[in-house]
């Protein structure tokens, strides 16, 4: 662990968050668990924790690149990401540009249907209630956001999704949906914050279609980490892999 580590603020379900000695910033620290199915599948996979904040790292970057407010400082260790302290709003708004998942499970689309514009979806974050799909009047009455609030988070989540479209493409990944989270930093400005990795994308292969997400681990299958690796060797430049020590893949 690194040294700028403090006290324990918070434990989630596969992320630690940590007290700095500025009480503007924060550390994630990415975890090796990997949890499934409403908690109802777990496992700690070793090299997990690392991949999905250096993937978190670089697409944050990218986004900064284009005007999008994150809470992402640096990396301080290979999984502990330094960030901005951000008050944070109880919303998982989901972006979908294929349908697959529980869209199909419970709407009448086609499998892999495109959807464009994307499908933006918000659920309340919320264990006691099982994180239950929101709409706007509802997620204005519980006072989780105002309009004006949810029409500018809207908004930035298309600018995500067209930027971390196109860049991922590049790297012969389709984006087919993620979930992303949001708070307000100290000057009250709606600022990205959490992570966007395997955990919480859907990410096919170009080509085949094949997944580098955590739908392997939610299927039940071999090969969670490989992905997960898969993706780190795509998206990160060579100087990036060599800084960090990501393993070379063998083919
Ligand atoms: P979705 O299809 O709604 O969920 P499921 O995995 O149950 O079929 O998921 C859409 C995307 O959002 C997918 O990339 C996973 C991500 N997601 C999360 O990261 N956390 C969540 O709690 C949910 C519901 C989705």
């Amino acid at each position: 662990m690194s040294e700028i580590v403090k006290e324990l603020l918070y434990t989630g379900k596969a992320k630690d968050v940590y007290k700095t000695g500025n009480e503007d910033e924060v550390i994630i620290k990415f975890r090796d668990d990997i949890t499934a199915l409403d908690g109802g599948r777990k496992d700690t996979l070793s090299k997990k924790g690392e991949y999905n904040a250096l993937i978190s790292a670089k697409l944050f970057e990218i986004l900064e690149e284009h005007g999008v407010s994150t809470q992402y400082i640096r990396l301080v260790e290979p999984n502990e990401m330094l960030t901005k302290s951000l008050e944070m709003i109880p919303l998982e708004v989901i972006c979908r540009n294929i349908a697959t998942g529980s869209l199909l499970r419970k709407y009448p689309f086609h499998k892999n249907q495109r959807l464009d514009p994307p499908v933006i979806q918000f659920d309340y974050k919320n264990d006691v209630y099982h994180d239950p799909m929101l709409n706007d009047s509802i997620i204005t009455a519980l006072k989780i956001a105002t309009q004006e609030e949810l029409d500018k988070i809207r908004e930035i989540t298309h600018v995500i999704n067209k930027v971390l479209y196109k860049f991922l493409n590049e790297c012969g990944l389709i984006l087919v949906d993620f979930k992303i989270e949001f708070g307000f930093d100290k000057e009250g400005n709606i600022v990205l914050g959490d992570e966007i990795s395997p955990d919480t994308t859907r990410l096919w292969d170009i080509e085949t279609h094949d997944n580098f997400d955590k739908d392997i681990f939610r299927k039940g299958e071999k090969g969670v980490v490989d992905a997960y690796h898969r993706v780190v060797d795509l998206v990160l430049t060579a100087e990036e892999k060599e800084k960090w020590n990501v393993e070379k893949i063998e083919m």
